[in-house]
């Protein structure tokens, strides 16, 4: 009976350890889903659908290497597909499965294992019904530089692979796609080699790129578009290009989408700020029922071991100017206190 009594000890003991009842968003730290393997959603985005989170992001899975013959630091792992986890808290995420599978066959695909399928993002279309997942597709040497769409019936897939385009003829690498309240959909992308970005809105089925494309940050050398609206002005947080190194993020701001946008310096305060925390934007998520609450959502990269690499969300608060703030937390729970 001790004995018994015992081991539920170290099974309770080793769950709580790992995370299986995390209470808290660890920054940097591994995390674990609910049957205590590291998510592995990278690059990622959410979706809020019907009373649950949706985290979609690349899976980065095996070995990595860099690109024989690369100037850059162009490290990789074979294109593992994009992945699904769903959550009612943020903190437990359940494994949905493999919600965009990669192709092992043919080596033409834009899905195929030795290709760059980076940086997801599905939204919801209320009028046709169906889930859009927008991402960025690129060969081993980045020169492809399109966006992929897919669509599913269901938020955790599978999602059928409709191809990819540069949108409007534009080159496109980063992105992120925002959903207005209005229910007009935009894509942001860094084009003409990163060096401006592009905000394109969606035509109404969110399956197609229209003729309203603008060119913003222009020259300024931006990537790892996040966006968010708090109180009816625009933000964009971005990275510098520096391959997977980190660099310091800055924001822009807008009072409407298609408007002007002015850069302005970095949102991030205290130590290692001017890295974004060793770590690189990748979202930015209005937590639902908490008025003007937002999460930063950033990937610590590894460039030399990419499944190794961390998530680093933290709060995004908003001063009385409507200036955004991020400062490092070690632990801390969205609505909560730390
Ligand atoms: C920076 C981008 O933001 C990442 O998504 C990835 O494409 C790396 N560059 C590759 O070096």
């Amino acid at each position: 009976m001790k004995r018994i009594k015992a081991i539920c000890l170290l099974i309770l003991v080793l769950s709580v350890s790992i995370g299986c009842y995390a209470q808290y968003i660890l920054p940097g730290a591994i995390w674990p889903d609910t049957k205590g393997n590291p998510v592995n959603a990278h690059g990622g985005g959410i979706l809020y659908y019907n009373g649950t989170y949706y985290w979609y992001g690349e899976i980065k899975q095996g070995a990595t290497w860099r690109v024989p013959g690369s100037t850059w630091e162009n490290y990789r792992v074979n294109a593992g597909g994009i992945s699904c986890y769903s959550s009612k808290d943020l903190l437990h995420w359940k494994q949905e499965g493999v919600a965009l599978q990669p192709v092992t066959t043919d080596s033409t695909s834009d899905l195929h294992v030795s290709k760059v399928i980076e940086r997801p993002k599905v939204i919801y279309n209320k009028k046709t019904g169906k889930f859009v997942m927008w991402m960025h597709i690129d060969s081993q040497d980045y020169s492809y530089a399109r966006s992929g769409v897919a669509v599913s019936d269901k938020p955790e897939g599978p999602f059928q692979y409709m191809g990819s385009v540069r949108p409007n003829g534009n080159m496109a690498r980063d992105m992120t796609i925002f959903q207005d309240d209005n229910g007009k959909a935009y894509h942001f992308y860094s084009s003409e080699e990163n060096q401006t970005m592009h905000i394109c809105e969606l035509t109404d089925d969110y399956l197609s790129h229209t003729a309203n494309d603008r060119r913003i940050l222009v020259q300024r050398a931006r990537e790892a578009p996040a966006v968010c609206k708090y109180n009816n002005r625009f933000y964009l947080f971005t990275s510098g290009c520096t391959g997977w190194s980190p660099n310091a993020a800055t924001y822009a701001t807008a009072d409407s989408i298609m408007g002007n946008w002015t850069e302005h310096d970095n949102p991030c305060h205290g130590t290692d700020a001017d890295s974004t925390y060793h770590a690189q934007s990748a979202y930015v998520l209005p937590v639902q029922g908490k008025k003007d609450m937002f999460i930063f959502m950033a990937d610590r990269w590894n460039k030399t071991n990419l499944e190794a690499s961390r998530y680093i969300w933290l709060p995004l608060t908003f001063g009385p100017e409507g200036t955004p703030g991020i400062l490092w937390k070690d632990q801390w729970k969205p609505g909560g206190t730390d």
